[in-house]
């Protein structure tokens, strides 16, 4: 199994960033994933908030299942994860269409992807109907050591992305701030 568990404590770290991200869901043990950029880290737990809403079949599920993985993917996937988020569950199995290997989650019944660089495990703990925001924790999280690829992508929010580039590293600075197990 490539993606190994880590401390959950580092779940927020994959985020922080702001990767646009592949949500998977099970209806049923139907997978299906869908495709989002408007995502937010609240805490270290993690606690993350999510913006959607009811024209997603994804939504649908989670609100039924309360549960969901948060994949975060890397560039080389960036044309598959636009290819994610313009079709949807209700029409094609976005898992087979798109050749995603769905991995068994441990804490939820929605599938980790294989090719991703992490996987967050969340549960849906609320929902604030006025702002469409859907309102996560991550119980576990996975990430896979061996991918080389790392570099994840940013949505502008005008059909282009972002790649990252050099890690530049301010860690002396911030050590007082930053929590155990980061
Ligand atoms: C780059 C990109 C970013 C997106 N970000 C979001 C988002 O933050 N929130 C949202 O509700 N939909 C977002 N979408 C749209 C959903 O991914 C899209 O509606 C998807 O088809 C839903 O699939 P489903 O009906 O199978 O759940 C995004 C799409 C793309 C291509």
């Amino acid at each position: 199994m490539p993606l190994q568990e880590i401390d959950r404590r580092r779940g927020f770290t994959f985020l922080e960033s702001g990767p646009v991200v592949l949500v998977s869901t099970s209806d049923r043990g139907r997978y299906n994933v869908m495709t989002i950029s408007w995502h937010m880290v609240m805490d270290f737990t993690p606690h993350i908030a999510m913006a959607t809403g009811p024209w997603n079949h994804s939504f649908r599920t989670m609100m039924k299942t309360k549960q969901c993985v948060i994949n975060v993917p890397t560039v080389e996937l960036l044309e598959t994860v636009v290819r994610i988020g313009i079709v949807s569950g209700t029409e094609v199995d976005k898992f087979a269409r798109f050749h995603l290997t769905a991995l068994p989650a441990r804490d939820v019944q929605a599938p980790l992807i294989a090719e991703c660089l992490a996987a967050l495990e969340c549960t849906v703990i609320d929902y604030v109907e006025k702002h469409g925001l859907v309102i996560l924790e991550a119980t576990r999280v996975w990430y896979n050591p061996w991918k080389k690829e790392k570099r994840v992508c940013h949505a502008i929010g005008n059909g282009r992305f972002s790649v990252d580039g050099a890690t530049i590293d301010y860690r002396s600075l911030m050590e007082e701030k930053l929590p155990d197990g980061v």
